[in-house]
């Protein structure tokens, strides 16, 4: 049996998608297990440029079966969405493509009205998440009042709806913000409910059915590491467990299935952040502009999901080896190279300076790197177009030693580096 994880080893955005893409031609199935429409991850496939939000991105590759796992939240509004847009595009999301866990929970109108209404509370303090609902749909499931796919099949959906609706209210009028009707709310997810039923299965029993029988599985994750409830940069995270272990959770694979995974690290060729939170390696002003581009190439750093500029920096090596530790990542894939030619030197952060020490762990985990400082080292650059390269050997030599240092310090080996957005732009380190 074969189950690979692709997850973000920074705080997302690191190019999973078209990693995910890239080994989805040789898989059989592909899974997201982890957050909802937060995510946004993009494949481009010639001119064809897919933004995906919860379809998994192998989609795109004919032989696919896409799971939705359980340890996903799901706005059926999205999804609706994605796949009239994959439709429109010649791909199929019949129910035989498109599986569903049943228990995976909802995200209604009324999770994305207090998503927002909390953000306003916090005021100056706020999070800076995405809006989309999904810090209330995994409190409501945490709290055991969630709705999951398998309360669609209900007689009283419509019901629970409302009642879920009504609940909500209590919540949206403490927080002065407006509330919702439940009436429309019922009647839309009546129809969704109507819809969704044929794509609705025990997706964890499918998987291991796949998995016993030889088929390649291919665990997605969203966001990345840093953003993780229990090991990202809390409180300034999502909620769910975005790391490898994740997969096997929000897949409903057990301990058997990790035991000869591949587990793939993506990791941006520098840093970068949308959102609140600590970012010790942040870069500002014409540095920041070059890395950040100016927003006229569609892989500028503008969310795939909210549009905002993402905040950019120099690679954290530390945090790099950190998520190596937690996730167990067994190799990298390294995306965005392509954007670093030009630039004259180049730093990575291989340690960090606190109370007059020099550390390359951290004490308590990432939460509280404001009182860090950056340690760093100076590495020379390229002036070379890579974009066009398609084989180690060919990489400018100052290329291939930035990569090497990361290598080494991440501790693990650098596999794929990707040096363009398109399908074709990688290159395999033999
Ligand atoms: P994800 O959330 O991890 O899937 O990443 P996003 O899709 O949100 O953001 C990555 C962006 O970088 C997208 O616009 C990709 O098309 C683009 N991208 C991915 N790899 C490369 C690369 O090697 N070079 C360039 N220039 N763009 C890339
Ligand atoms: P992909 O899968 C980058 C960030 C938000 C915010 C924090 C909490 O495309 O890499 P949430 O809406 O999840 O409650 O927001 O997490 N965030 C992401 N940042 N990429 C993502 O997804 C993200 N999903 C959430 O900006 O800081
Ligand atoms: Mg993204």
């Amino acid at each position: 049996m074969t189950l690979q994880v692709i997850v973000g080893a920074q705080w997302g955005d690191e190019g999973k998608g078209r990693i995910v893409d890239w080994f989805a031609a040789q898989a059989n199935f592909s899974a997201r297990f982890n957050g909802g429409d937060n995510a946004g991850h993009t494949v481009t496939v010639g001119k064809r440029i897919f933004k995906l939000h919860l379809i998994p991105s192998g989609i795109i590759h004919p032989q696919i079966v896409a799971i939705l796992g359980n340890g996903m939240v799901i706005n059926p509004a999205t999804l609706f969405e994605e796949m009239d847009i994959l439709r429109q595009a010649g791909i199929s999301v019949s129910p035989e493509r498109l599986r569903i866990s049943f228990a995976a929970h909802l995200i209604t109108p009324a999770h994305q009205a207090l998503d927002k209404a909390l953000e306003v509370a916090r005021g100056r303090g706020n999070l800076g998440t995405t809006g989309r609902g999904i810090g209330p749909a995994y409190t409501d499931k945490a709290s055991r009042r969630g709705l999951r796919l398998a309360d669609m099949l209900a007689v009283d959906f419509c019901e629970r709806i409302g009642n879920h609706v009504t609940e909500a209210n209590r919540s949206l009028r403490m927080l002065g913000a407006a509330e919702l009707e439940p009436g429309p709310v019922c009647e839309q997810f009546g129809e969704f409910a109507r819809r969704l039923k044929p794509h609705i299965a025990d997706t964890a029993l499918e998987l291991h059915a796949a998995l016993q029988t030889g088929k390649t599985v291919l665990a997605e994750g969203a966001q990345g590491t840093l953003l993780d409830i229990d090991f990202g940069t809390y409180p300034f995270v999502t909620s769910s467990s975005t790391t490898a272990p994740g997969a096997l959770t929000g897949l409903g694979l057990g301990l058997d299935a990790a035991r000869e995974a591949r587990v793939i690290g993506v990791v941006k060729a520098f840093q970068t952040r949308v959102g609140s939170g600590p970012f010790p390696t942040e870069v500002f002003e014409a540095l920041a502009l070059r890395l950040r581009g100016s927003g006229e190439n569609p892989w500028d750093e503008y969310g795939t999901t909210t549009g905002r500029a993402r905040r950019v920096g120099w690679l954290d090596g530390v945090l790099l080896k950190y998520a190596v530790r937690i996730n167990g990542l067994r190799e990298l894939a390294v995306t965005k190279l392509d954007i670093l030619s030009g630039l004259e030197n180049l730093r990575l952060c291989t340690a960090y300076r606190h109370d007059g020490k020099v550390l390359t762990d951290l004490p308590f985990g990432p939460a509280e790197l404001e009182a860090f400082e950056p340690v760093y080292e100076d590495l020379p650059g390229w002036s070379e177009d890579v974009s066009a390269l398609r084989e180690w050997g060919q990489l400018p030599a100052a290329a291939r030693n930035y990569l090497d240092r990361i290598a080494r310090l991440a501790g693990v080996p650098v596999r794929l580096v990707s040096v363009g957005p398109e399908r074709e732009q990688v290159v395999v380190h033999s």
